[in-house]
């Protein structure tokens, strides 16, 4: 069953990179992805797809295309074309580590390394975190933390392993405790920002952007959590990033509905209509295989994990992917990007594909991602 979805999915992955050259997918309208430059958030995740696609089936397009694509990131990163964001690492892992990683490009590795340092740059020592958006002094942003850039702290541990300076090391584990203290609440459930006062540092209150409400349960937020911590504890083998993955992951799977794929906030009411995010899914099931990975053989948890990502798995492969819609551009359909901001609330999301896929190639093949 893997298999017959990876196939499948790596044909959509290869005629998506034959019909728009050069461009990058952001987020579907119509079911149609809307194609463009490297100027979002999002665009580390098609190149990502494409090592994983070279990966799994040892296909040279696929290594040629990712390679080429690598170009738009250096011309990104030394232009700083919209990089006032912590996405760096979603951005800089799937490309420029993950080459450096297959490959062994040096020139990938001084670009990841440089973006390492460009996330560095957003750590603001006032409150003791990395900044999400925007300008030091902004307003609304400027002492404000979310549950996402979790992800992004795999690029500042990769670039201390590759450089033994600890300060990248440092910043990784400052943030990672700043959210464990105040985005993940008693019950494993998150919110998905938190405002300090950026200068002295004050907790000031949860919130949420994309979510329901303040103080809801963002179903993707809640699924960076549980990968994000995971792989901090990958990183630091601190014991209590395990400890809050594993709740967190269990308070996701304990609020899944019958299909076993989450709505897109776990504190809306649902009804006829309500929607999905597939991606958050996608991302959970990510964060549960690295934790069977990490944790020990005897945990108790485990069997409840193992058979929860099978469920999960067997239903994004069953009820949502394309596998058999002729020509479609995503793999997995019902994702949502910002539901109430009326943004992409039932579309293809590229990250969800990316996640699918790797989840997937994980189950199947063992591999592991770029993380
Ligand atoms: N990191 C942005 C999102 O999950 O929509």
């Amino acid at each position: 069953m893997w298999k017959e979805a990876i196939e499948t999915a790596m044909e959509t992955v290869k005629r998506n990179a034959i019909q728009h050259p050069g461009l990058f997918p952001h987020i579907s309208n119509e079911l149609r992805y809307e194609w463009g430059q490297n100027n979002d958030w999002i665009d580390g995740f098609y190149t990502g797809m494409m090592w994983l696609s070279y990966e799994y089936s040892g296909q040279e397009f696929f290594k040629q295309t990712a390679s080429e694509q690598l170009h738009a990131f250096e011309h990104r990163l030394e232009n700083h074309i919209a990089l006032d964001h912590h996405d760096i690492g979603f951005l800089y892992s799937l490309s420029a580590v993950a080459e450096w990683k297959i490959t062994g490009n040096v020139e990938a590795r001084q670009l990841a390394l440089r973006a390492a340092d460009k996330l560095v740059s957003r750590f603001r020592e006032g409150f003791g975190a990395i900044q999400a958006w925007g300008m030091e002094d902004d307003p609304e942003n400027g002492g404000r933390i979310i549950i996402d850039c979790l992800m992004n702290l795999p690029l500042l541990y990769w670039a201390h392993l590759e450089t033994g300076n600890s300060s990248y090391y440092d910043i990784a584990e400052k943030h990672a405790q700043k959210s464990l203290r105040f985005l993940i609440r008693g019950d494993g459930s998150s919110y998905h920002t938190f405002y300090f006062d950026r200068l002295q540092g004050n907790a000031l209150r949860g919130g949420t952007h994309q979510g329901f409400q303040d103080g809801s349960t963002w179903s993707r937020g809640q699924s960076w959590g549980v990968y994000g911590f995971a792989l901090s504890y990958r990183y630091t083998k601190n014991e209590i990033y395990l400890d809050t993955a594993k709740r967190m992951a269990r308070f996701f799977i304990d609020h899944l509905p019958e299909d076993h794929v989450s709505y897109w906030d776990f504190d809306d009411v649902v009804e006829q209509g309500t929607p999905r995010d597939s991606s958050a899914t996608a991302i959970t099931a990510c964060g549960i295989l690295e934790l069977l990975e990490l944790m020990p053989e005897d945990d108790s948890d485990r069997d409840y994990l193992r058979a929860a990502l099978l469920r999960m798995m067997e239903s994004l492969v069953d009820n949502y992917s394309t596998r058999n819609i002729e020509n479609a551009e995503g793999l997995i359909q019902h994702g949502s990007y910002h539901v109430r901001g009326g943004q992409a609330p039932d579309n293809y999301m590229i990250w969800g594909d990316y996640y699918y896929l790797e989840a997937l190639v994980r189950m199947d093949k063992g591999i592991k991602g770029y993380w």
